[in-house]
């Protein structure tokens, strides 16, 4: 297996794309935290790894929260020692905008904080 005994978060890993990559790395061997918004739809995914024998976490978090995501990440280290892998996936690009509304300056507009929340949690789990 291609991730035995890794230890990885996936951001709103309850749902969609982030799901899909928990039961994949699941399935390598990986241990995975699902670091979701929604208590209960995390919940409801790590019910799903565990009847295939995976060793999985579900926490409630909001990645644009700093303390928020410090506390997943201590969470995690608290229950599997380290963090070898972060999936950034969970967005917060906000209402949809048209484009001819859209800021045009980089880092500015509906990806600022998707970007900063990103930023948190790599920064936080590489601590
Ligand atoms: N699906 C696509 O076609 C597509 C295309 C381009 C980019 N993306 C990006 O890929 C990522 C996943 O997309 P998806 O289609 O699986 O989305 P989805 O809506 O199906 O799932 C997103 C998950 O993230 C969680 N979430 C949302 N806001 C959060 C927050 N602030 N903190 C923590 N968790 C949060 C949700 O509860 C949900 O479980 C997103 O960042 C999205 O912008 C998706």
């Amino acid at each position: 297996m291609l991730l035995e005994n890794k230890v990885a978060i996936i951001t709103g890993g309850a749902r969609g794309i982030g799901k899909g990559i928990a039961i994949k790395f699941a399935s390598e061997g990986c241990k995975v935290a699902i670091v979701d918004i929604s208590l209960k739809d995390a919940r409801g995914t790590r019910a799903e790894l565990k009847k295939t024998g995976a060793d999985a976490l579900a926490i409630e978090c909001d990645v644009t929260v700093e303390k928020q995501v410090k506390n997943a990440v201590e969470k995690v280290i608290g229950k599997f020692g380290t963090v070898d892998i972060m999936i950034n996936n969970a967005g917060a690009a906000g209402p949809a905008i048209p484009s001819r509304r859209c800021p045009r300056r980089p880092g500015t507009g509906p990806s600022r904080s998707t970007s900063k929340a990103s930023s948190f949690s790599a920064n936080l789990s590489c601590r």
